[in-house]
């Protein structure tokens, strides 16, 4: 579900803004009902019409990119700096992340311009898995480790359970490459638990999100999700 005024400014007829205004001043209908409301939510079985005209909905996309470091993982930036959509150019469609990975982490993000399923996945309940791959300062003890799988104390509270994996070790570089398995979808979140057991990130990747992983794709390559599998994040997020 989606509310009203997204729809429509989504749908090019105005901004969310005027949007707003059309609704209030009864230029809306919803299924043949005029809606002044500002909270109504609509779903993609809805009719919606503006001074009686249908609202066309964009067609939903999905997109899977392999994030390269260094890019920011929205729709702009002020300072010029390349984002995520710079990869879709040739796409019409008007997609955005599913959430975020940070500037200096690559990896796995989907892109969409279905703001109902977006809204599903980064819902903090529908904790899907997701793998990380870090390489740290420093080698980590086994306790260390296991304060990671307990749960380790943020600023913004204690962190869920997390699986971990020692993937190598470099005893002369004292680095280490460490697997995190996470639900949550925190801001900064891995690279705030490796920090606070004393293991700060030299570099992050995010390899796998739900069953879905990087295979076949190279940094900046995106490819589309089949349909099947728009179904089952659908389904792994609401289980
Ligand atoms: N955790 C982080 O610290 N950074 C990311 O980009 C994703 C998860």
């Amino acid at each position: 579900m989606e509310r009203l005024q997204k729809v429509i400014a989504h749908a090019g007829f105005a901004s969310r803004r005027k949007a707003e205004e059309l609704i209030k001043e009864g230029h809306v209908r919803v299924n043949g009902k005029t809606v002044k409301e500002l909270g109504v939510k609509v779903s993609s079985s809805d009719r919606v019409e503006v001074n009686g005209i249908p609202v066309e909905r964009e067609e939903p996309v999905y997109f899977l990119l392999y994030k390269p470091r260094g890019v920011i993982s929205s729709v702009t930036d002020d300072k010029g700096r390349k984002v995520v959509t710079d990869f879709f150019q040739q796409i019409e469609q008007r997609i955005y992340p599913v959430g975020r990975l940070d500037f200096d982490t690559s990896g796995l993000l989907l892109l969409t311009n279905d703001g109902e399923f977006a809204n599903l996945l980064m819902h903090p309940k529908n904790e899907i898995e997701k793998v990380y791959v870090a390489k740290v300062k420093g080698i980590p003890s086994r306790e260390k480790m296991r304060s990671l799988e307990k749960g380790v104390r943020l600023e913004d509270g204690k962190t869920a359970p997390a699986k971990t994996k020692v993937l190598s070790i470099d005893k002369k570089k004292q680095t280490a490459i460490i697997e995190l398995t996470i639900h949550e979808g925190r801001n900064r979140q891995v690279r705030r638990m490796l920090e606070a057991i004393g293991h700060p990130v030299i570099k992050l990747k995010r390899e796998r999100y739900g069953f879905l992983t990087l295979q076949g794709l190279k940094a900046g390559e995106a490819r589309e999700l089949t349909a099947h599998e728009v179904k089952q994040l659908r389904t792994l997020s609401k289980s």
